[in-house]
């Protein structure tokens, strides 16, 4: 229990909890926004079961945490661009995230969190990895810390997009992820970033993002770069969050990557999220 309003409930040793007793769809009080707050920073990933929201709601409860962003260039709804729409329909081979990644890691001030709703879910399959960097840097032995706390990292959404236009996993065209580009251009950020709140130190790069440090080659950065690829995922720092329809997620982005299974061939799943805008790393 945190606070006296509201029941959370972990879900693996790593990371992630179950939330009881708040109904996101009224306007959270200062006093259950503050326990949904501290159990975010606690637990990292939050699953609120049973939510039924508006478009309307789940914006107003992603403002709480900050300012909504836009994403360059995946869909949205028509009437709020801040909606983003996660969806696989029937017929569709391919999925949003399908590859370990922290939200839009590629921004000069990437996202601080992210809430995705769920709308429709596959009768099975369509679950979320999520892990723990805190435990992957705190995992590393002293000598690798000490070598990492002084790497930065480019962080470029192009080179995965483009793999993905090409090997037909993504329904977002070339000339659009070319054309976003000039507006989002790579950012570099340090490979340990310290959180702004809790103050621990976590471990900053991620598969889909991530594409060679700083003041290196892409040759040079793969074989360490492949490595805390790797680490960064072992099960020991994870969890798998099974949704169910109405289920609203927020996770941390500064502490965690995340991956989207694609296992549910046949089946619609449609979420939507909204990505809250985050500090500058340091
Ligand atoms: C994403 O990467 O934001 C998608 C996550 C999901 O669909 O579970």
């Amino acid at each position: 229990m945190v606070g006296t309003t509201i029941g959370v409930t972990p879900i693996s040793g790593a990371l992630g909890a179950e939330v009881a007793g708040v109904d996101l769809a009224g306007s959270l009080g200062n006093d259950a926004f503050a326990a949904v707050h501290a159990a975010l920073l606690e637990h990292l990933v939050l699953y609120f079961p049973d939510q039924r929201l508006a478009p309307e709601d789940l914006m107003a409860f992603g403002r709480r945490f900050g300012e909504l962003i836009v994403h360059p260039f995946l869909p949205h709804l028509d009437d709020h661009a801040e909606v983003m729409i996660v969806d696989k329909k029937e017929e569709l081979r391919i999925n949003i995230g399908n590859g370990w990644h922290s939200d839009m890691s590629f921004l000069a001030e990437p996202p601080l969190a992210t809430a995705i709703h769920a709308r429709i879910t596959p009768p099975h399959g369509g679950d979320t990895l999520f892990t723990n960097m805190y435990a992957a840097y705190d995992a590393l032995s002293a000598g690798m810390k000490r070598l990492l706390d002084g790497l930065t990292a480019v962080h470029d959404y192009r080179d995965d997009f483009r793999r993905a236009a090409r090997d037909g996993r993504t329904s977002v065209d070339a000339a659009t992820i070319e054309a976003a580009h000039e507006a989002y251009p790579p950012a570099e950020h340090p490979v340990v970033r310290t959180h702004p709140e809790t103050g621990r130190k976590a471990l900053y790069v991620n598969r889909l993002f991530t594409s060679h440090f700083g003041g290196m080659t892409r040759e040079e950065s793969r074989p360490l770069l492949g490595f805390l690829f790797e680490h960064s995922v072992r099960p020991e720092f994870t969890c798998r969050l099974r949704w169910q329809p109405q289920g609203l997620a927020l996770w941390d982005n500064r502490c965690t990557q995340h991956y989207a299974i694609n296992d549910y061939h046949g089946h619609r799943r449609l979420m939507q999220r909204v990505t809250i805008k985050g500090d500058r790393p340091v």
